[in-house]
């Protein structure tokens, strides 16, 4: 089964990283230590093996500042702590009222990857802060994991002209699907793992990512109820969308995971990652991402029924 897909694990020198942490080897998408740009490597996910959390680098900007200002919202325990986070708004800095509805709050908590807090660390010369979240493939054999970037743009309304044009031209069909793959990874054995990366979910468009979904979904032989649990965790993701009023995301992934080793229970989750680009929506439904979310659930139905 050795073949251009079925590679190593990517290797990336863990010098400069403290202590024994080490870049996320199952990072499918994103800043990754294997981009350099201007003669300094990008700063991805770390992880200290064995740790059930994995580290995620504060961006820079208002990009960080947003996805922070998300995760410390999602776990304020009252409307009170609610109310005083930072606003999601680039433009409000003077410490206005957060817009979100707490019943949106509570329910998309469920819908994410725990936060547990802030911390700095000393990576490639230099103090930085990173987001330590639960690691939702910790608790896999061998995890599937899928990336699934949604909405049917993916500039937020910040962006410039040229911007626009850019991402637009990045994957055309995501108007007409309300989403993109960006790659997955699949450990096939201890050695093995089975990726698929961004340019490959480019080459799908509306007439047939059905395939690329099918091959994802395609790891164990009881491919019909890994697309059936796919089926019913996505019910929940749908509902908030349906209702919520608070966020718009763009830029924002769903991540799936399941257990590719057949004798061990399928356990299929989804959650939200990826929220350096999100607003407040002010009353407004994310029609973008829900239309994302209903194609997704057509896609995986009729994949159920010719299976
Ligand atoms: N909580 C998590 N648990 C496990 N893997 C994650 C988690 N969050 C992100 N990842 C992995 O890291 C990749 C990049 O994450 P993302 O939040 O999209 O970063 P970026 O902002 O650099 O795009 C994802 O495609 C996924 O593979
Ligand atoms: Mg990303």
């Amino acid at each position: 089964m050795m073949d251009e897909h079925f590679q190593k694990m990517d290797s990336v020198s863990n010098e400069g990283l403290p202590g024994t942490y080490e870049w996320f080897s199952d990072q499918i998408a994103g800043h990754h230590p294997s981009m350099v740009k201007n003669g300094k490597r990008e700063i991805g996910l770390l992880k200290n093996p064995g740790s059930k959390e994995i580290l995620k680098p504060k961006q820079d900007g208002t990009r960080g500042e947003k996805e922070v200002a998300l995760y410390k919202l999602l776990s304020s325990s009252s409307p009170v702590d609610a109310a005083t986070s930072p606003s999601l708004l680039t433009t409000s800095s003077d410490g206005l009222q957060n817009g979100a509805r707490m019943e949106d709050v509570i329910r998309m908590k469920e819908l994410t990857a725990k936060f547990h807090r802030m911390e700095t660390m000393f990576v490639d010369g230099q103090d930085r802060q990173f987001m330590v979240l639960e690691d939702v493939t910790s608790d896999y054999t061998r995890p599937a994991m899928l990336d699934l970037k949604m909405g049917q743009v993916t500039y937020d309304p910040s962006a410039s002209a040229a911007k626009i044009e850019r991402e637009t031209k990045k994957y055309p069909p995501q108007a007409a699907i309300g989403f993109r793959i960006c790659g997955y990874r699949i450990h096939q054995s201890k050695e093995e793992v089975q990726m698929r990366d961004r340019s490959w979910g480019k080459s799908f468009d509306e007439t047939n990512i059905q395939n690329g979904l099918a091959e994802y979904f395609s790891a164990r032989a009881d491919r019909k109820m890994v697309l059936r649990e796919a089926l019913d965790r996505l019910q929940r993701f749908k509902e908030f969308f349906e209702s919520q009023e608070s966020f718009k995301f763009f830029g924002s992934s769903l991540l799936f995971v399941y257990e590719a080793q057949e004798e061990l229970p399928i356990n299929l989750r989804i959650v939200m990652i990826d929220f350096s680009h999100v607003f407040e929506s002010n009353g407004e439904r994310d029609e973008g991402y829900l239309f994302g979310i209903k194609n997704l659930e057509k896609y995986i139905n009729s994949l159920i029924s010719e299976t």
